[in-house]
């Protein structure tokens, strides 16, 4: 038996027992002839003595162990003469008896400690040395506390966790798929799956009507704090349901996950807006409604004054931030700037400072009266003390949402945007069809299984864009603090709409067929009606861990360039699986 107790366990109660201990020596130190090592496991850090008067060998063999060499440590459990509170096992020592070194390790790059000297670059590296440090193993426990307490409650409700393929064809979400060759039949790829969609749908099909998943899934689109190329969903699809049982059924897991995993309530029942609400006020199809500041428009007010920049634009919106009045000029200036980076990719931003004293400064003084700005004031709810900041142009969702991403900056700078404050929220109603200017057509705002409103379908079978346009879907997003942890849909069970819906897309019938032949087939075959939705499981990690980065959240996460750069993949590979492959690699000269 390699131990008796793990590094975490020993208390004042187990004094004057006889241990065996194993685990990675965190530091080892000598002290009046006595020397002491701290031996660490996933459990904690129990404090191993070896006294002065120990066998000579017993001393020399403690001398002469290395940070994380791996050990074995038999003693006697005693009280200790210092106590340290802040381990759970720091009432206690061992004594030890006997060391065996189960193995040697060189030198780590860096310290195994919770605050690591460390840089990013080189812990990644060495993931697997990074893991044994307290912040990654305290967030890869609590992914495994949510991960474990979803299961039980989807049990609970008769789901069955269903695997489904890797290697499958194109899914419809509409990122870049990642793709594999196959040996077997050269030319041909096969894609990994951005999402379990078409599956979990032919899953209902088959009348499996509660299916969830906790599953991997693969996007080739561009990285951020919380995007990763492969990373887990919490899949779930129900049949015989409408949007409401979906609703019911989901608040209900993230309601028992903060309970269980974090002892908070979060709000009963989670308030629901729709995403022209979501739009027009925040600014964001997943606003953050942890604090106001929220846009009006104020179009009507600022027309005829001879203030070109307003006086020609189709839109212009407001956000009051409060007590910001008394920003400098250097100060606006420098937001000014900030808003015009192409990160944001405004034109410019005018500023009404409603000073304490109730004077008005604005950067339109010239064009408008004290009193025309104090009546944009009161239309924007703008208080004494309070700085209002104004966007304008002809696109009225690309202002909304400069706004919105300004009001985030604002609620940041503010500190408004507090990490143990959770306010969760559904965004309904969204628009079914999304026009591109570009390509000159409509895409699926969602995907095109999602289906219209029933009530709306005479829209939807108008040939006019306009109709089209107002067209809201039955879906949903999950929205907390400002992030989209999840979304879904009622699905189109129907091979009628499915058609109308493909031919709205620009899908021709030879398209539908190559990409989702097999789900329209199957849809022939009673085809139940369903609905179902999507969690991105690490992005609900790290919101429960208080964190902006996923990264954290995943054992063996990929850098910002898609790359693992422990294993150092993707790599080049050698010449004969590119031949039994039948591929040619076109160097780019
Ligand atoms: P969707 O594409 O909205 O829906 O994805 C669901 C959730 O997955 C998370 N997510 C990601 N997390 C980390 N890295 C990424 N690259 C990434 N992309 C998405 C988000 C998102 O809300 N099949 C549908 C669901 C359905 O309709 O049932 C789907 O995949 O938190």
């Amino acid at each position: 038996m390699y131990r008796t107790h793990t590094c975490g366990e020993l208390r004042i109660s187990n004094a004057g027992q006889k241990v065996t201990l194993a685990g990675w020596v965190q530091k080892s130190r000598k002290l009046g002839g006595m020397t002491f090592i701290d031996l660490r496991d996933r459990y904690g850090i129990t404090q191993l003595v070896v006294e002065a008067d120990a066998p000579e060998a017993l001393v020399e063999q403690a001398t002469s162990l290395g940070r994380e060499f791996v050990i074995q440590a038999t003693g006697e459990v005693i009280e200790r003469q210092s106590k340290n509170g802040r381990i759970p096992t720091g009432d206690i020592e061992v004594k030890l008896s006997e060391i065996t070194i189960l193995n040697k390790s060189v030198t780590p790059p860096f310290t195994i400690e919770d605050e690591s000297d460390g840089g990013e670059d080189i812990r990644a590296k060495y993931r697997f040395l990074d893991l044994r440090r307290n912040p990654l193993k305290n967030a890869l426990m609590l992914r495994h506390r949510i991960a474990h307490e979803t299961r039980n409650y989807l049990n609970n409700l008769g789901f069955m966790e269903i695997e489904t393929p890797y290697l499958i064809k194109s899914t419809p979400e509409g990122a870049r798929d990642f793709v594999v060759p196959s040996r077997m039949n050269p030319g041909q790829f096969y894609a990994l799956p951005q999402s379990p969609q078409t599956f979990k749908q032919l899953l209902m099909v088959a009348g499996y009507d509660r299916y969830f998943q906790i599953v991997r899934c693969f996007r080739d689109e561009d990285l951020r704090a919380d995007r990763q190329p492969e990373f887990t969903q919490i899949d779930c699809e129900m049949s015989f349901v409408e949007q409401e049982d979906v609703l019911n059924t989901f608040e209900g897991l993230m309601r028992t996950l903060f309970k269980n995993v974090l002892n908070v309530d979060i709000a009963n029942p989670i308030p629901r807006m729709s995403w022209y609400e979501a739009m027009d006020k925040y600014g964001s199809d997943k606003p953050d409604i942890r604090f106001g500041m929220t846009i009006h428009e104020i179009t009507s007010s600022v027309k005829g004054h001879g203030f070109s920049v307003l006086e020609d634009a189709a839109y212009v919106g407001a956000i009051a931030v409060p007590g910001a009045a008394s920003y400098s000029r250097k100060e606006i200036d420098a937001l000014t700037e900030w808003v015009k980076r192409p990160q944001v990719g405004a034109k410019g931003l005018i500023y009404i400072k409603l000073n304490e004293d109730g004077s008005i400064k604005s950067s339109i003084d010239k064009f408008f009266t004290a009193d025309d700005l104090a009546a944009i004031g009161e239309k924007v709810e703008a208080k004494k003390g309070d700085l209002i900041l104004v966007m304008s142009g002809d696109n009225i969702r690309k202002v909304q949402t400069m706004l919105g991403v300004l009001r985030i900056e604002m609620g940041n700078r503010l500190g408004l945007r507090k990490s143990d404050e959770f306010a969760p929220l559904w965004v309904v109603d969204f628009p079914l069809l999304e026009w591109d200017d570009e390509t000159q057509r409509f895409y699926a705002m969602h995907h095109p299984f999602t289906a219209p409103k029933p009530e709306q379908m005479d829209l939807f079978y108008s040939d006019r864009k306009e109709d089209l346009e107002k067209v809201c879907a039955n879906a949903y997003d999950f929205v907390l603090n400002g992030t989209e942890l999840g979304g879904g849909s009622i699905r189109i069970h129907n091979a009628d709409l499915q058609k109308r819906m493909f031919n709205v897309l620009g899908i021709s019938d030879e398209e539908a067929e190559y990409k989702f032949g097999f789900i329209i087939h199957a849809f022939q075959y009673g085809a139940p009606p369903h609905g179902g939705l999507a969690f991105g499981f690490d992005r609900v990690c790290a919101l429960f861990g208080g964190s902006d980065s996923i990264r954290d959240y995943i054992a063996f996460p990929k850098n910002n360039q898609g790359r693992d750069v422990m294993i150092d993949s993707p790599s080049e590979i050698d010449q004969v699986q590119l031949d039994e492959l039948q591929i040619d690699i076109r160097k780019q000269s």
